[in-house]
């Protein structure tokens, strides 16, 4: 199993990436009262067909096509199961893909959170054509980061200039 879920996090992002997506939105939510946690991440890259997709989530599911898949959506998916929770990977071509996974937040097995303040803005920073909405609740707190509002007050000043950086982990320090 991958040690931190941020890792997971990283390796649903950049295969969204790969499909040239150009929104991607992250929901994290966690509750300590019911003991959960879920992340869904929604991109609107080429997608995949329906027999990839089948392939993608069980990499012994066996296509005439014979193009090999990696290990990144089955970890996730083997994490969530092993975590008493669920996971769904649902996707149409020149659509996009969403990828939920769930897991019992006190499971023994969960892997650590991991650093997800970093995740978010390295993402962000590193990808600064692709617009990120990161929604992250917690016990019913909702806090949002859409690149593209904080875009449309930089004007022309790029998303991952120094200070902007500096204020981003100010930002997301203050409230996650
Ligand atoms: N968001 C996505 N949009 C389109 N295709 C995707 C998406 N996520 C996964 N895929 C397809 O599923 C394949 C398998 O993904 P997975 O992350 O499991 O392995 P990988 O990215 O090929 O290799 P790695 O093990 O390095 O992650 C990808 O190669 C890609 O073809
Ligand atoms: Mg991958």
């Amino acid at each position: 199993m991958v040690n931190e879920i941020c890792v997971h996090i990283m390796d649903i992002v950049a295969n969204s990436l790969t499909a040239e997506a150009k929104n991607i939105c992250i929901f994290i939510t966690r509750d300590n009262k019911k003991n959960f946690l879920s992340m869904k991440i929604v991109d609107d890259g080429k997608g995949m067909s329906e027999e990839m997709a089948k392939k993608v989530v069980d990499p012994f599911f066996s296509t005439k096509t014979g193009k090999k898949t990696g290990l990144g959506v089955p970890l996730l998916k083997g994490t969530a199961e092993h975590c008493g929770g669920n996971f769904y990977l649902k996707s149409k071509v020149r659509k996009g893909t969403e990828i939920y996974s769930s897991f019992v937040l006190n499971h023994p097995d969960l892997p650590l959170l991991g650093n997800i303040k970093e995740t978010i803005l390295v993402s962000v920073i590193s990808n600064p054509e692709v617009d990120f909405k990161f929604h992250y609740t917690i016990n019913g707190n909702r806090f949002i980061l859409d690149t593209k509002e904080i875009k449309a007050q930089l004007g022309d000043v790029p998303i991952n200039h120094p200070e902007i950086i500096k204020f981003l982990r100010i930002y997301l320090d203050e409230n996650l």
